[in-house]
């Protein structure tokens, strides 16, 4: 199998990179997405911007450089750059020498949603996946970390649309009282543009009963989980007192086997529980899908072959089969036969 981050219609989604709060106004912020060494930082007007992390005078990189009123200034020989990339000053030339113009470095689309900086290297062919609760008053948003997995972010979606492994992965947190049956799944689009199914869980509420508001060794969720190409996925649950705890869930390739991972939460609790306390839950049960994922090695197979697939598997199959299509690949267009 070719490399899964080299594929040109990837360059047209937006992923997240980095929590909003990483990229201060003090300093310069590196990351990788799609085997591309990126800086970050913010302007003059505070917008963020995203570019290569590479000088154009001797390739140095910028994330080493120095931030000061939203210009960035290079280490190496101090050339700098302000809004929307431009080389505003080339120290070893007199000021009334304008820059060169390909000094000018070449920024990527750059966006904030959801407390997260969001990057797409080449033209957004969408935009960034809709969660009809951010800006409603009767919900709280939470967000998470930004932490690096050992796997591939096709591997993490598979995991993030499979509820078959939650009585074995998630015996720590939730998932011991689950029937390890998984009913018929009918794939629907839900709204919001999310493709996907629902179902009803029982869940175990030993360690997450600040996390479900109620007390009981076992509660009941009723559920959504869908995707969005290419590797967003969104899951929504619903308690019966009411409380709605939506998760989305994103992995961003840094290259084939390495992905940034971070969700975010949305409830409209009362906020009686700290955002600490409600995430801790969450956390604990996300180290539980790192700790398996990063026991599987390389990319998932996309074609339709090389697994089994069972019924519990038919959201997965239903989204590789997009996905494939979305990287220019083979498709008949009907799903894998599944025994
Ligand atoms: S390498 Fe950046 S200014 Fe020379
Ligand atoms: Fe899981």
């Amino acid at each position: 199998m070719g490399s899964l981050t080299s594929s040109p219609a990837l360059l047209d989604a937006w992923f997240a990179v980095a929590r909003s709060v990483e990229v201060s106004h003090a300093s310069a912020h590196p990351v990788r997405l799609l085997e591309r060494e990126l800086v970050l930082w913010r302007g003059p007007d505070g917008a963020v911007v995203a570019t290569a992390d590479r000088c154009p005078h001797r390739e140095a990189p910028l994330s080493a450089g120095t931030v000061e009123g939203g210009c960035l200034t290079c280490s190496y020989h101090g050339w700098t750059f302000a809004a929307g990339g431009r080389c505003v000053r080339v120290p070893s030339n007199p000021d009334s020498v304008p820059p060169p113009p390909r000094a000018h470095l070449a920024v990527h689309h750059c966006t904030e949603r959801y407390g997260l900086v969001w990057v797409c290297l080449g033209d957004p062919a969408d935009d960034v996946p809709c969660i009809a609760q951010e800006g409603d008053p009767s919900f709280r948003r939470i967000n998470t970390p930004v932490e690096p997995w050992r796997t591939s972010a096709t591997r993490m979606v598979d995991n993030f649309l499979d509820i078959s492994h939650f009585p074995y992965v998630h015996t720590g947190t939730f998932g011991r009282a689950q029937d390890t049956l998984v009913a018929k799944i009918d794939i629907v689009e839900l709204d919001g543009g999310w493709t996907g199914y629902r179902y009803d869980v029982l869940a175990g509420n030993e360690a997450g009963a600040l996390a479900s508001g109620q007390d009981g060794d076992v509660v009941e969720r009723s559920m959504t989980t869908g995707f969005r190409l290419p590797f967003h996925v969104r899951s929504t649950i619903r308690y019966a007192t009411g409380l709605e705890h939506v998760l989305l869930l994103l992995s961003t390739p840094v290259d084939d086997v390495t992905s940034l991972f971070t969700f975010v939460v949305w409830r409209n609790d009362d906020f009686a529980v700290s955002a600490e306390e409600v995430i801790r839950f969450d956390l604990a049960i996300g180290a539980e899908d790192k700790r398996m994922l990063e026991l599987v090695p390389g990319l998932l197979p996309l074609d339709q072959t090389t697994l089994v697939s069972v019924q519990a598997d038919r959201c997965s199959v239903e989204w590789r089969r997009r996905l494939v299509a979305l990287l220019g690949g083979v498709t008949d267009g009907t799903s894998q036969a599944l025994v």
